[in-house]
């Protein structure tokens, strides 16, 4: 849907990026001059503002062709960003969306700065494009179909049309697969099951060629999955272990293994959540969900890696035979846990999760998990909590979410707390230490099961949703960390 130009055809929309101060050049200029300088005036008359992110349109009946043209304000140039970049796009892109345009020329050029090249103007508005067109999929019957979304976008540029239709690929990939995540977040939990999502990831598999396996819950009880098989003994579900190989180098070694949470419903088991902290557990496979976008876009982008994705899967629920506080499970790393608040599901599916990418030959670990409210009250809802056994690889982590633009934090593990976690008379393990630091307590915990190879942790339970919809879309499933995890595996250098 995006094309690469360099010679001006008329389309009906135009979007023009404006930086303050700047006069109109190049193609903007050629414009002007058709419109007999009609869009300097208005410039000069202050009725179209450069102000970063303010959308103005003109109705240009004058200019043959074209009948409307967007001006977005992109603020000062010496201070404009690939973030910036992004969010000017979103927020032109979401108003011409909402006035339900279907195709648009976008003057490329005029969104490029000092540190804005025109490759990465390119990126962002192909991503951003994909992700403010996103609506949630949802069950309601309507009267009238759906309005189309944009169709077509012309990109006008004197740069290298080889490389700009590159970077507008790879933005589109990056915007469709996080967009892939959302949606999986924002189904319901009778609507997407552990199988089902095995079924979504066996589909993915097909498309790009992975190498699928999905361990049935006899296969696990051979293996001795303990921790996921507790987690799953209160369902009527069966659980999934969902493993996806995508190989890009010759022999598989180095490989980056990817472990995400999940769990497709949260009750809290025995120990209940409240009748309202259980509303949105739904969106309790998060993680999953960013593992999942973050393989569909390696599928695209082929990168020369080796990357094993593992998702533990099942709902935690309540029954006669449910796991119970000061029950005892053998998790698959042959460690014991002391079962004390069941409603610390997460770490116990992650950890045998982390253990079978471990015995598959992962050689780093980043496991994502919505996994603690703890997280939320010392991050809050825009930056995801990270630990880490190992400060190079968590650079890279820490870079690629730079690139990414997404907010990440280190929390800090120390030795106190791995003795937090070994604190019990009956096991090696508690899966829950109490209150204090707990988003910390669950990272220490994965901590024992990562062992000696590099991991990272990611606990996204304040970014995997979001109440409030923006320029990047509607509320619900946000596909946090997807963009992370592919820049990270693009990235990713062994040499730690
Ligand atoms: N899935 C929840 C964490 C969560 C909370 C995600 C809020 C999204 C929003 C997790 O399984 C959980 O229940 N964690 C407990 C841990 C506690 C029992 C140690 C929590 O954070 O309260
Ligand atoms: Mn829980
Ligand atoms: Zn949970």
């Amino acid at each position: 849907m995006f094309y690469a130009f360099k010679d001006f055809e008329k389309k009906e929309t135009l979007l023009i990026g404006l930086f303050k101060k700047s006069r109109l050049y190049g193609k903007a200029e050629e414009i002007d001059r058709l419109l007999d300088g009609q869009l300097s005036q208005l410039l000069k008359d202050g009725d179209v503002s450069s102000k970063k992110t303010k959308v103005s349109k003109i109705f240009t009946p004058s200019l043959q062709g074209v009948k409307r043209i967007y001006i977005v304000g992109l603020g000062r140039e010496a201070e404009f960003t690939f973030e910036d970049a992004k969010q000017c796009f979103a927020e032109a892109v979401q108003q011409i969306h909402k006035d339900r345009k279907q195709e648009l020329t976008v003057m490329l050029d005029s969104f490029v700065s000092e540190e804005v090249p025109a490759a990465d103007a390119a990126h962002a508005l192909a991503e951003s494009c994909m992700l403010s067109c996103y609506e949630v999929q949802d069950y309601k019957h309507r009267a009238n179909v759906p309005d189309q979304c944009l169709q077509s976008v012309y990109v006008l540029t004197d740069h290298d049309l080889k490389e700009i239709q590159a970077s507008l690929h790879v933005g589109q990939v990056y915007g469709n697969a996080t967009n892939s995540a959302r949606t999986l977040v924002n189904m319901p939990g009778n609507m997407l099951t552990a199988a089902d999502l095995a079924s979504y990831a066996a589909e993915l598999a097909a498309k790009y060629e992975f190498e699928c396996e999905i361990l049935e819950k006899a296969e696990m009880e051979e293996l001795g999955m303990g921790g996921l098989l507790a987690v799953n003994q209160g369902s009527e579900e069966p659980p999934k272990m969902i493993v996806l190989k995508y190989q890009g180098k010759e022999t598989w070694d180095d490989v980056i293994g990817l472990v995400g949470k999940g769990i497709t419903f949260d009750t809290g088991g025995y120990s209940i959540k409240t009748k309202s902290d259980i509303v949105g557990m739904k969106s309790d496979m998060g993680g999953a969900a960013s593992v999942l976008g973050a393989m569909e876009a390696i599928g695209e982008l082929r990168p020369e890696q080796n990357v094993l994705a593992v998702i533990p899967s099942t709902d935690n629920m309540i029954s006669g035979s449910a796991m119970k506080p000061d029950d005892v499970i053998v998790s698959l790393s042959g460690k014991t846990i002391e079962i004390l608040n069941t409603d610390a599901e997460g770490r116990l599916a992650l950890a045998d999760g982390l253990t079978y990418a471990k015995h598959h030959g992962a050689s780093v670990l980043i496991d994502v998990a919505t996994l603690t409210g703890g997280v939320v009250v010392a991050l809050g809802t825009e930056t995801t909590g990270a630990m880490t056994n190992h400060d190079p690889l968590y650079q890279q982590v820490r870079q690629a979410a730079e690139e990414a633009g997404e907010a990440i934090w280190q929390l800090p593990i120390t030795e106190k707390d791995k003795k937090r976690v070994k604190n019990s008379q009956m096991a090696d393990l508690n899966n829950s230490p109490g209150r204090e630091g707990h988003a910390i307590m669950a990272g220490t915990f994965l901590g024992e099961f990562a062992e000696r190879t590099p991991w990272v942790h990611l606990d996204i339970a304040g970014t995997a949703t979001t109440a409030q919809s923006s320029c990047f879309g509607p509320k619900g499933g946000t596909g946090v960390m997807v963009r992370t995890l592919v820049t990270f595996v693009e990235r990713f250098s062994d040499q730690l």
